[in-house]
């Protein structure tokens, strides 16, 4: 597999006082194209920080940051949000969905955000939402959110979608549909995808699972993909 994300000693320091807060602790890492990765570790480990650091949301305080041929850590705002529009794609637990547009309208804003159309219709088929796609947002259950929320991320072809509990809020049929459509999203276009949880029955989908303590990979173990239907929840 072909090396695509490289943190090198990341820090991300928060100064109280004279107290330092080492949010993340000389994190190094390695993330193969295609891959999905699936972070987990305790509350207050580091785990969105780690999220944000990668996709330019936040900055590390020290440290070196390369995503394919580009070292993001030295771009400007500018180039960042550049960066971010054509490359990433994001999944959280809230969806900011457009309550006024109807579903197939909400995926599409995805698409319109970059060049390189995708086949809405297959990806509507991706997500299951065929039947719904010209309900309002308020006539859908939350995981019928979750996933035009998903279906939105994939419109743009995202090369890399990061996915914060993605099934959070969700009970077992549902978030284990949430996944299926991730790992089809996987497979159908080679996103790589990084997901946190703490579910330990979800990081058997991924193709590593890295566990996070006190701001450091504490662990970073290769998985065999176990499909979404079959892990255990919870
Ligand atoms: N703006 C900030 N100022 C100071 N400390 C912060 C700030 N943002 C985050 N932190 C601290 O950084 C640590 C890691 O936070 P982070 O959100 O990355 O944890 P997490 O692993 O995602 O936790 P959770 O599982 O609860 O989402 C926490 O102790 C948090 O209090
Ligand atoms: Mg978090």
């Amino acid at each position: 597999m072909k090396k695509y994300i490289e943190l090198s000693n990341v820090y991300r320091t928060y100064k109280n006082g004279k107290l330092r807060n080492n949010v993340l602790n000389k994190v190094n890492l390695v993330i193969n194209k295609g891959e999905i990765i699936v972070i987990i570790g305790p509350s207050g480990s580091g785990k969105t920080t780690l999220l944000n650091c990668i996709s330019g949301l936040d900055k590390p305080t020290k440290g070196k940051i390369k995503v394919g041929k580009d070292i993001i850590t030295r771009f400007d705002e500018k180039a960042l949000t550049k960066f971010r529009r054509k490359k990433l794609g994001f999944i959280f637990q809230t969806y900011n969905l457009l309550e006024n547009l109807n579903v197939k309208q909400n995926i599409e804003i995805g698409s319109k955000l970059v060049r390189n159309k995708v086949d809405i219709n297959k990806i509507i088929e991706i997500v299951d939402l065929s039947k719904h796609i010209t309900k309002n947002i308020d006539e859908l259950s939350g995981g019928e959110q979750q996933r035009v929320s998903i279906a939105r991320a994939l419109a743009k072809k995202p090369e890399i979608m990061f996915c914060d509990e993605p099934t959070g809020a969700l009970d077992e049929d549902t978030g284990k549909k949430i996944l299926r459509a991730l790992v089809d999203a996987n497979n159908e276009y080679g996103t790589t995808m990084i997901i946190v949880t703490h579910n330990p029955g979800i990081s058997k989908i991924g193709d590593r699972i890295i566990k996070m303590n006190s701001g450091s990979i504490i662990e970073d173990v290769n998985n065999k993909r176990v499909k979404p239907e079959n892990i255990v929840w919870g």
